[in-house]
């Protein structure tokens, strides 16, 4: 086992190795509506017998979905502290694990990255947009995902055990700009939970809590836009549906300043539906 350093420790060694840990993610994120989701994901984190282990929930669904929110809440809701690592295409397996620096003396310095600090701190780590990284970087985490639960830095020369505590949480996004993921990987990340679009009311809560200081109005016009594109498949989300409102309310707060009297909200808000989304977007406007 390795020796497992407390909350506010930032470096710790293991099989004699330096490593520098990194600082969890702090955002007022609260999910809000969609219990089904938020238990689905929690059950897949328990541990329910000593010979037990949690799984690897993948969360699945468009872009601005809520995803990441969802991930971050549940842990959240756990105690948890969060670590978000942000996948990309160019993402290394050592830029998942462990990366060699360079130190002002000239020697090396070993960095944790986010999901070994959360491995070793047993905390959670969201993987997130997972599905934009290549089969190499997925290869480094097979040990991580089954009942080993260790991984192997092959540049510090170490391995590394998972905390008991230590949970997972890899979101994806059902867009085309993706790898596609192993067998043995697919197989490691379940399960699978779809996030769809909230219900009316859900959403103007979600638009709510996200932009408390913009007037009902306003959020009501962009929920009933939303709820139609929705209704017709088309993959607007909330988060283009909360650059609408902000953008708007941004609007009339600068004309305002500007002592201009004959506010159109109305006018004001289909410019921001034009400006965040184009168009095509109009023909959900009533
Ligand atoms: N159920 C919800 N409760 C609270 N906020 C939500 C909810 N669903 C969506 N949001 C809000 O919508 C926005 C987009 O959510 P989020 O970033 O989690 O989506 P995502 O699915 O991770 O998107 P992407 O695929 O682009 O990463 C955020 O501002 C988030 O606060
Ligand atoms: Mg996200």
């Amino acid at each position: 086992m390795n020796s497992l350093p407390s909350e506010h420790e930032s470096r710790i060694t293991i099989q004699g190795v330096e490593i520098a840990l990194g600082f969890p993610d702090e955002f007022p994120f609260k999910w809000i509506g969609q219990r089904d989701v938020l238990e689905q994901l929690l059950a897949a984190w328990l541990v329910i017998d000593e010979n037990d282990i949690p799984l690897n929930p993948r969360l699945i669904g468009k872009p601005g979905v809520g995803k990441t929110t969802l991930a971050y809440a549940a842990a959240k809701s756990l105690g948890k502290q969060v670590y978000i690592f942000q996948c990309t295409m160019d993402t290394r397996p050592e830029d998942l694990l462990i990366t060699p620096v360079i130190d002002t003396s000239g020697g090396i310095r070993y960095v944790a990255s986010a999901l070994v600090t959360a491995m070793l701190r047993g905390e959670v780590c969201i993987l997130d947009e997972a599905n934009r990284m290549s089969e190499k970087s997925w290869a480094s985490l097979a040990p991580l995902l089954d009942a080993r639960r260790y991984i192997e830095s092959i540049v510090a020369g170490l391995k590394i055990n998972a905390h008991p505590e230590f949970r997972i949480c890899v979101t994806m996004n059902d867009d085309a700009s993706t790898f596609e993921i192993p067998e043995y990987i697919h197989s490691r990340l379940q399960p699978q939970i779809y996030l769809d679009f909230p219900e009316a009311d859900e959403e103007r809560r979600i638009l709510k809590e996200n932009l408390p200081f913009v007037d009902e109005e306003i959020l009501q016009y962009v929920v009933a836009f939303l709820q139609r594109a929705h209704n017709r498949n088309e993959s607007y989300t909330i988060r283009d549906g909360i650059n609408i409102a902000r953008y708007a309310a941004k609007r009339i707060r600068s004309l305002q300043a500007n002592k201009i009297d004959q506010i159109d909200t109305e006018s004001l808000l289909r410019q921001a539906v034009v400006m965040t989304l184009g168009d095509e977007a109009l023909s959900y406007v009533i």
